[in-house]
């Protein structure tokens, strides 16, 4: 039996995947810290448990795959479930073969990862239902993660029903991993939430056609042991699912990740193949590796590489300053004022097209509303321009109003089901993306809106779920949710085709869609419409987890409860703006306003693709926040200290720093603010080891906030600059 082992090791920078095939069975031997040298094959069940423990493991007697399906005895969730031509469920997929190929091998339809260094294809097969099951395993040079989809293909003459298809399976031992994964609503999300799952079957998912602000596709799983993390995402835009299931009866956990099988069945015709999008796995020494590895991971794979490294532009979006309410006249004197703090685009958002005044008509109709605009959009731009600003603009494509030409020319085009009252969410319906002229009529309209106000920068947004599943134009319901996301993924490919240099914001009622399937079309995502800084503290660091700061819109507001410094000591954590109506801002505020910006721009690399640090977490016990954000060679770094409880009759709170340079000293400086006394000490110098290792204070420095409530100040933020000066 031994002699017959097959042991194929795939490495990433830290890390080893190591598959022992036996008899037709493929075992997952190792994942974990990366292994040198393999042991003979003699001493190999060392790694796989193939002895006899029972009915749950005697067909394959190996309890960790990579693969798994319907009918194998092994009564856990699969990988893959299908109807065969017969119309039996069971499958039965062995090994056939394996094959190492430079590079990746990306989909035509659908985002992958770029810039792959390595693929191994591993090649099963069920003979008895003519089907193939592919499964690529991605590594990439510079990065630990390990990106996995598969392809099954139907090689027989009938017809065969996918009912689930996942893009990864990983088996692992144990059964206490404590899942973290990143959930919420509108205005609250990616809240992080601990579970360990001990027993039974844990799940996150999306059923609403976008990956939701309700349960982001990435989570982590951490070893029972606290030794490791296993972390996991997906590059789709769409429904997904991910599953954790703890199998007691052998004492190991299967991981799932792909496309959520919810109102899917497809049809794979004689001769086709389906692809499943790419998910990322990735084994990592501690959360914060994770988090490291995930940020580099979507700068150097996922973005675009033309906007990667590119430092975002500062703007100043008018949607939080005048909703829809706006005149030419107002967009100008707020584009004059946006020149003269420094901004450098101005983002005109929803309401300058068709005759939209609410939210209850025109989306569908993409040409300028002309009395409102007092002209064309074209010339609007060009006088923004006039001013020194770039010029953006919002669409919502995805979208239609009962109350527009399009709805009133193309019923059809709404996705409603026959005979049904549709679901309305605020007052909209959505566009059947399956039907092919639809993706060519927005791939038109929207194209001509950014040609014709030459757009620098256009914010994308989709500001309600899919519910009334439906298109005239194709069979099979059960492949809808897919089928949109296709078409989707079509019509903004075309459009960044036609416009490479247009810098794409994505966005969904806040952060409904932050994926890295979007992330790869547009470089940053609206991370959510709560800008009120200490819920957004949440947001923005339960979104840093897996998403990098150049990834994350972050505006300040006109919004009640905090001060304009804490609202900019948070913001300035990501792709930054200001979204109010300056022109109603006080002198005083202007000032601030205008040396947040002078501050900002300054240091715009570092705090937009710096290293980025979690140091208190405020979904910790203390619920205090703070990070450091620090440059490549550690020559500069930012650190952000928040107290968010209020401060009576309290010690302030201590906090350390990492990341810096042992050996290095460094002169530290903290951001003047408006609202703290003068004479508070802010500066001085420290070593980098100090820095790193002892607890520091800073004592008055929190307690002397000018604009103090009557109780105490309930978010106090400071921003502290370092720079190594030997
Ligand atoms: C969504 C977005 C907002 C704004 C409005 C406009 O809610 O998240 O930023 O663009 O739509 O209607």
């Amino acid at each position: 039996m031994r002699e017959k082992f097959n042991v194929v090791k795939l490495d990433t920078t830290n890390t080893s995947l190591v598959f022992a095939v036996n008899d037709g069975n493929l075992g997952i031997a190792h994942y974990g810290k990366k292994i040198t040298d393999l042991p003979q094959s003699d001493s190999l069940d060392m790694f796989l448990l193939n002895g006899q423990w029972g009915a749950s493991v005697d067909r394959f007697n190996i309890t960790k795959m990579s693969y798994s399906f319907v009918g194998d005895g092994n009564m856990r969730e699969s990988l893959v479930s299908v109807i065969n031509s017969d119309g039996t469920y069971t499958s039965r997929f062995v090994y056939k073969k394996h094959s190492l190929v430079n590079g990746g091998i990306p989909l035509d339809d659908l985002p992958c990862a770029r810039n792959a260094e390595k693929t191994l294809i591993v090649e099963l097969a069920d003979d008895y239902a003519n089907l193939t099951l592919k499964q690529y395993y991605t590594v990439f040079k510079d990065s630990d993660i390990i990106a996995v989809r598969q392809e099954l293909t139907n090689n027989g003459k009938g017809n065969v029903t996918v009912l689930r298809l996942m893009s990864l399976q990983l088996d692992v031992s144990g059964t206490s991993y404590n899942c973290v994964s990143f959930n919420g609503a509108w205005a609250r999300e990616r809240y992080r939430k601990d579970t360990a799952v001990t027993a039974g079957t844990w799940m996150i998912q999306s059923m609403g056609g976008q990956s939701s602000a309700i349960m982001n596709p990435f989570f982590m799983a951490k070893n029972p042991d606290g030794n490791g993390v296993y972390a996991f995402n997906l590059i789709y835009s769409g429904n997904h699912k991910e599953i954790v299931e703890a199998c007691n009866d052998i004492n190991s956990t299967r991981f799932l990740v792909g496309i959520n099988d919810y109102c899917f069945n497809l049809t794979l015709k004689a001769g086709e193949t389906f692809a499943t999008p790419q998910a990322v796995m990735l084994f990592a020494d501690s959360e914060q590796s994770v988090t490291s590895e995930m940020h580099n991971f979507v700068n150097n794979h996922i973005v675009d590489p033309k906007f990667a490294y590119k430092d975002r532009p500062l703007l100043l979006n008018n949607w939080e300053g005048t909703h829809f309410s706006f005149t030419e006249e107002k967009l100008l004197e707020l584009a004059d004022k946006a020149a003269e703090l420094g901004v450098e685009l101005f983002v005109l958002d929803d309401g300058w097209f068709g005759h939209r005044d609410n939210d209850a008509s025109s989306l569908g109709d993409w040409y300028d509303y002309k009395e409102k605009l007092n002209g064309s959009l074209g010339k609007l731009a060009d006088k923004i321009r006039a001013k020194g600003l770039h010029f953006g603009i919002w669409v919502e494509p995805e979208m239609i109003s009962e109350d527009s030409d399009l709805f009133r020319n193309h019923p059809e085009y709404a996705m409603i089901v026959p005979g049904r009252e549709p679901i309305r969410r605020r007052n909209q319906l959505v566009l059947d993306l399956v039907n092919k002229d639809v993706q060519d009529y927005l791939i038109k309209e929207i194209g001509d809106v950014i040609e014709r106000c030459k757009a620098y920068y256009v914010k994308w947004d989709c500001n309600r779920h899919i519910s009334d599943i439906y298109s005239a134009t194709f069979e099979n319901t059960g492949e809808y949710f897919h089928r949109y996301v296709l078409g989707l993924y079509r019509v903004i490919s075309a459009l960044k085709k036609r416009f490479p240099d247009v810098l794409f914001e994505s966005c969904s009622a806040g952060g409904n869609r932050f994926d890295l399937g979007m992330l790869y079309y547009m470089p940053q995502t609206w991370c959510s419409d709560m800008t009120e800084p200490r819920h957004r503290l949440s947001i923005q660091e339960g979104t840093l987890y897996a998403y990098p700061q150049s990834a994350i819109g972050a505006h300040v507001s006109a919004c009640q409860n905090s001060s304009f410094e804490s609202k900019f000591n948070v913001a300035c954590l990501g792709a930054f703006g200001y979204e109010l109506d300056a022109t109603k801002c006080t002198q005083e505020e202007l000032e601030i306003i205008k040396k947040q910006i002078v501050f900002y721009k300054q240091h715009r690399h570092l705090l937009q693709f710096g290293k980025y640090y979690r140091l208190k977490s405020i979904f910790g016990r203390e619920r205090k926040s703070s990070w450091i954000i620090i440059s490549e060679d550690k020559s500069e770094a930012i650190a952000f200290l928040a107290e968010t409880d209020e401060l009576i009759n309290s010690v302030p709170s201590e906090w350390r720093f990492t990341g810096l340079d042992d050996n290095a000293l460094y002169s530290f400086e903290v951001r003047p603010q408006n609202n703290f006394k003068s004479d508070v000490i802010a500066s001085g110098t420290a070593g980098g080891d100090a820095l790193n290792n002892c607890e520091f204070s800073f004592g008055k420095l929190f307690s002397d906030e000018t604009d103090r409530q009557p109780y105490g100040t309930p978010l106090a933020t400071r921003l502290i600059y370092f720079k190594r000066i030997d």
